[in-house]
């Protein structure tokens, strides 16, 4: 192309974007007019309506976007092609997920193999306290079956000779190791890359995993303690957690692996255990049908009367339902315990905003209400989602779809009404300020999969392009604020385009947004919901359907 054309392309594409931009702007704005549409959006929530401009926006800037790299030349690096082709949009979009898992994947194995995390911008290893302090290669662990899926191959090959040679867990795990996150991101990773391989080094490694938990179950009601040091067999709760209680999402999210454990080897032990803490759970009484996220191990008494959707309870729920659906739903005592959990928090924790009627889950402190929703509790629409088309009776199905797409849409606004376009931790339900929050502590994004989750689940049920076009949004985000270094950040931040980050790339980058990234933009075929069932570190398991 000549330069003159190449000029008048720029010149009449610039003039095309004018015309959008008045033509958007004359059905779209309020008719007070543009200057107090801006005050408006400066000073207080864009209002939901408004979800049609930013759409325009989004259209633009992809226009922008896709010129900008037609104009670069980039060739994407040589990484092997998918397994499963798609539409020419999609796919390519597929492949840039690929493309950033094996950019991660590659920070990690270069500056920090073996170790448990990897910090990009300072470039070696990093541990949180949940890992203990050994080497145990959590990244190599949690990435497994995400590399596998995207065909990744080599990578994969790397990460299972890791495994197969180093991760001997009772020698390098070093101090006290948190029984839940060792269960379903260890244990939970090697079973699911068992399930996808049948490659039995990985079944075997999830057993001596499990058995090292086992000494947190001995407790006189058999509800597990948090941490367990692998050496010793010492196990002990967090000391903060209403005086040595258990709590409700870690002991209460061990029953899916520890029964597919107990199924594919044939040691009962596991899912004796699990069965355990399942029957305690049943034989208590439930205040108002709802479940404290604090329990005693040794009275098996409730703790303080907490209750939440989001941390220290989410999986909880996740697990009752995951559980019925593993089973080939066989197991509906469990369906009906989830079915009254959920018609209690229905009842008790949802409301919806008065300005832009977002609907939304609260906790509750007693009996006061805390106008707040977590990014963790973000993870419900998709569980909803996946209630809908797992029920038989009409009603509920629709119910629990509406109810889960309204989720979807609430956990969208507080991206959408971020700086980054990155939701927060949490954001809160006051007057003149909804799904935003102005808390600091409440600030950040610790590459958290929830949302994305969320929007995986709706993809895949009701085909509706606005959730692919929220993750491609996502993807975006990501690589313009978290990308960092050799790999990806969490950043501080939400609300700041100027974003500071905290160094950390996750080891659930790889086993869940990385994977729901990489799966919205899959065929269905590839993991079908009606097959498998993923743990809540995203980790799928066949389905028992005999
Ligand atoms: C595993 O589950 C399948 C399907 O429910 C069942 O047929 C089989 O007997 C189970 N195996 C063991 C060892 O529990
Ligand atoms: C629960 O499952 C059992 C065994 O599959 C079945 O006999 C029973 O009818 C089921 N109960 C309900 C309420 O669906």
């Amino acid at each position: 192309m000549s330069l003159r054309s190449h000029e008048q392309l720029v010149a009449s594409v610039g003039l095309l974007f004018l015309i959008t931009v008045c033509i958007t702007a004359f059905f779209f704005l309020p008719s007070s007019g543009a200057d107090d549409y801006l005050y408006h959006q400066a000073k207080h929530a864009i209002p939901i309506r408004d979800a049609d401009v930013r759409e325009e926006i989004r259209r633009r800037e992809q226009v922008e976007l896709k010129r900008k790299v037609e104009e670069a030349n980039i060739n994407p690096p040589p990484i092997p092609k998918p397994e499963i082709g798609a539409g020419d949009d999609t796919h390519s979009r597929q492949i840039f997920v690929k493309q950033m898992i094996k950019f991660a994947w590659d920070g990690y194995k270069n500056y920090a193999w073996g170790e448990n995390e990897l910090r990009p911008i300072t470039k070696r290893g990093h541990s949180a306290s949940i890992f203990g302090y050994g080497k145990t290669g959590a990244t190599i662990v949690d990435a497994l079956d995400t590399l596998y899926i995207a065909g990744l191959k080599e990578e994969y090959q790397d990460a299972r000779k890791w495994i197969d040679e180093s991760l001997d867990f009772k020698k390098v795990a070093k101090g006290e190791v948190s029984v839940f996150e060792t269960n379903i991101r260890f244990v939970g990773g090697l079973l699911s890359a068992y399930a996808l391989t049948k490659d039995k080094m990985f079944l075997k490694k999830a057993e001596e995993i499990a058995t090292t938990l086992l000494p947190a179950f001995n407790t006189p009601t058999g509800i597990p303690l948090a941490l367990v040091d692998v050496e010793s067999g010492n196990a002990k709760n967090y000391a903060w957690a209403a005086g040595g209680c258990s709590i409700l999402s870690e002991f209460g999210s061990l029953q899916l692996e520890f029964d597919y454990l107990s199924n594919l080897t044939g040691n009962t032990v596991f899912a004796e255990k699990a069965t355990k803490v399942r029957k305690v759970l049943t034989s208590l009484e439930k205040p108002d049908g709802l479940y404290p996220i604090y329990l005693n191990p040794k009275s098996g008494k409730w703790g303080q009367r907490d209750f939440s959707l989001g941390a220290m309870a989410d999986s909880f729920y996740e697990y009752l339902l995951k559980q019925w659906i593993s089973t080939g739903k066989k197991d509906n005592s469990t369906k009906r315990e989830y079915d009254e959990a959920i018609a209690a928090m229905e009842r008790k924790m949802l409301f919806v905003s008065p300005e832009n009627k977002l609907t939304y889950f609260a906790n509750l402190r007693g009996n006061r209400v805390e106008h707040k929703m977590e990014h963790l509790a973000c993870f419900a629409g998709g569980m909803f989602a996946l209630q809908s088309i797992n029920e038989v009776d009409e009603t509920a199905k629709s119910h629990y779809l509406d109810l889960g797409e309204r989720l979807a849409e609430t956990c969208h606004e507080s991206y959408a009404r971020a700086t980054t376009g990155i939701g927060p931790e949490a954001f809160r339900f006051n007057s003149g300020s909804e799904a935003k929050t102005d808390a600091k502590p409440e600030r950040y994004y610790i590459l958290r999969p929830e949302v994305v989750e969320t929007w995986f689940y709706l993809w895949r049920i009701t085909k509706k392009e606005k959730y692919r076009d929220w993750a491609w949004d996502h993807v975006q985000n990501l690589e313009k604020y978290c990308k960092v270094g050799v790999g990806y950040s969490g950043i501080k931040d939400v609300y700041e385009s100027t974003v500071q980050h905290d160094d950390v790339q996750q080891s659930f980058l790889f086993a869940e947004l990385f994977k729901y990234l990489y799966l919205i933009f899959s065929e269905d075929s590839v993991l079908p919901l009606d097959q498998w069932v993923f743990n809540t570190e995203a980790h799928p398991f066949l389905i028992r359907n005999d």
